[in-house]
């Protein structure tokens, strides 16, 4: 695998874009191996095993890829399956939470902090323990938003409905005093602008994928991974995979990437199951290569 060898990324669906958009400005050079979950999600309600199991079997389908890294640009599978992840791999990982959690700490005043997010994210407890690493004095409020992913996906982005979920949801947090916000998901900042204008103007909201980025730049500087200027001129530069879904998937990617995708590939995740031995894993990867070449 060289320099030119491409970034991984992954989420349950679009939220990861969020992610990516921010890669393919902070780092134009690089390439990037995107896929989204769509028929599996939302993982936000889903156990800690199955959250982990998807997680690996896309580890293992971003394997085929020959990527140089990976970035799990999504706030559930960070929080249940990045540890492990990064055990089980060779290569770099890196997480949405602890940049969030960074950001948060430095920026509240008040040492209050409110966390929107799936249910598994706020039921795990990790942005809790991530934040007071950065800032012990902070206290942390956490809130599981369920139903946000499902409008994001939906294309509600700017709906009167959305806006009632979004203040129902932090009718909750308005009695905390909070002076910071994280969008512990990656489908959030999507709703940005709607979550802006619930919370009000004192409360600063912390969408983490520019520090996600800028942490992934310096992190293949110090391994000796970047992609320099033009080398991988030759090269296809983004790939998208998803699935289910997927012309759905390459419209909402087109209303909000800086580029135009012209495809994203379906294909059938469940065949990267990992199992005990390398053997079969060489088995999921041919199947994996052969539900993408019938395409
Ligand atoms: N975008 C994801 C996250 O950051 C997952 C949403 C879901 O599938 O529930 O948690």
């Amino acid at each position: 695998m060289g320099i030119d060898a491409p970034i991984g990324v992954f989420d349950s669906g679009v939220g990861g874009l969020t992610v990516a958009r921010e890669i393919m400005r902070q780092l134009p050079e690089e390439r990037m191996v995107y896929f989204g979950d769509t028929a599996r999600l939302p993982y936000g309600t889903k156990s800690k095993d199955t959250v982990v199991r998807f997680s690996r079997q896309i580890v293992r389908f971003l394997k085929t890829k020959d990527v140089k890294a990976i970035v799990i640009a999504c706030n559930t599978a960070t929080a249940y399956g990045l540890e492990e992840i990064k055990r089980e791999l060779e290569i770099p990982v890196i997480g949405v939470i602890d940049a969030a959690a960074r950001v948060a700490g430095a920026v509240t005043r008040n040492g209050r902090v409110g966390v929107v997010g799936t249910t598994g994210t706020i039921e795990s407890g990790m942005y809790e323990k991530a934040l007071k690493k950065y800032n012990k004095e902070a206290q942390v409020y956490g809130k599981a938003c369920p139903l946000l992913v499902s409008l994001v996906e939906e294309g509600w982005l700017h709906d009167m409905i959305t806006e009632e979920v979004v203040s129902r949801y932090l009718k909750d947090l308005e009695y905390k005093s909070i002076d910071t916000l994280i969008l512990g998901c990656t489908h959030y900042p999507l709703l940005r602008s709607t979550f802006s204008k619930v919370a009000g103007e004192d409360v600063t909201l912390v969408n983490p994928a520019y520090e996600v980025a800028m942490e992934l730049g310096e992190l293949l500087d110090k391994k000796g991974l970047s992609c320099g200027k033009g080398v991988a001129k030759e090269k296809k530069k983004y790939e998208f995979f998803v699935s289910d879904a997927a012309e759905k998937f390459c419209n909402f990617a087109n209303s909000i990437l800086p580029y135009d995708i012209e495809r994203v590939k379906q294909i059938n995740i469940e065949a990267f199951e990992a199992e005990e031995t390398e053997s079969l894993f060489v088995t999921a990867g041919m199947a994996g290569q052969a539900v993408s070449k019938r395409r």
